[in-house]
């Protein structure tokens, strides 16, 4: 992960207000699908930008699992959900990836966004991702577009084509559907696990 891995001290930067013009909430909402109920594991879950309101939009009986590797990250989350009151269905844990300490089968939809690109295995990742995932469950992959020299996020070598992260997919046997571009700078996949009870239409 090395040089790759978010840096606490740039925290402020996933909070600036301006994120929400080019990387709107809402529509990575809508693109995982989550509904009142839904239980997602958000995994390098950060300040929690995606994490509270998606809490928000699974009401009372949906959870989110906030799981991050950095425990400076998960208390700058831990302080913000207890200044909303917005404690009551989201659970953080400190976790890897690869090793979520997370139940197996627990969450409908697993939401990794903008982590993938510092992930130094991407296969030990997917695997924990489909063994928390219910069998009909959805991954979420939200990661920076290489095509757009963006003033925010990671530079241009760390960014991983969203071709290659489907092909990558594909050959461990996940469903994909075509990639799509969400705000300004980002492209989002949608992925159902090996032997998923369903698979997506394309
Ligand atoms: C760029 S931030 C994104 C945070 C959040 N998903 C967002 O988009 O606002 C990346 C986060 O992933 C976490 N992270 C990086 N590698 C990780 C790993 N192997 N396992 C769990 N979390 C990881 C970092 O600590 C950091 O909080």
């Amino acid at each position: 992960m090395g040089d790759r891995l978010f840096k606490p001290q740039n925290a402020h930067k996933l909070d600036d207000p301006e994120r929400q013009v080019w990387l709107p909430v809402v529509d990575v909402i809508r693109a995982i699908a989550i509904r009142p109920g839904t239980h997602v594991a958000d995994v390098g879950a950060g300040t929690g930008y995606f994490a509270i309101p998606m809490a928000q939009a699974v009401g009372p009986n949906g959870k989110v699992y906030a799981i991050d590797l950095q425990p400076e990250m998960l208390s700058l989350l831990r302080e913000k959900i207890k200044q909303l009151d917005a404690t009551r269905n989201i659970n953080l844990a400190q976790g890897e990836a690869s090793r979520t300490t997370l139940g197996p089968k627990c969450a409908d939809v697993v939401l990794i966004a903008n982590v993938w690109h510092e992930l130094d295995d991407h296969e030990a990742a997917l695997r924990e991702a489909a063994r928390i995932l219910v069998p009909s469950g959805t991954l979420g992959l939200l990661d920076w577009r290489p095509d757009k020299n963006s003033p925010p996020g990671p530079p241009s070598d760390h960014r991983l084509p969203a071709n290659d992260v489907v092909q990558f997919l594909t050959k461990h046997h996940w469903t994909t559907a075509p990639p799509v571009n969400i705000g300004l700078y980002s492209y989002f996949i949608s992925a159902r696990p090996p032997h998923s009870a369903e698979s997506i239409s394309t």
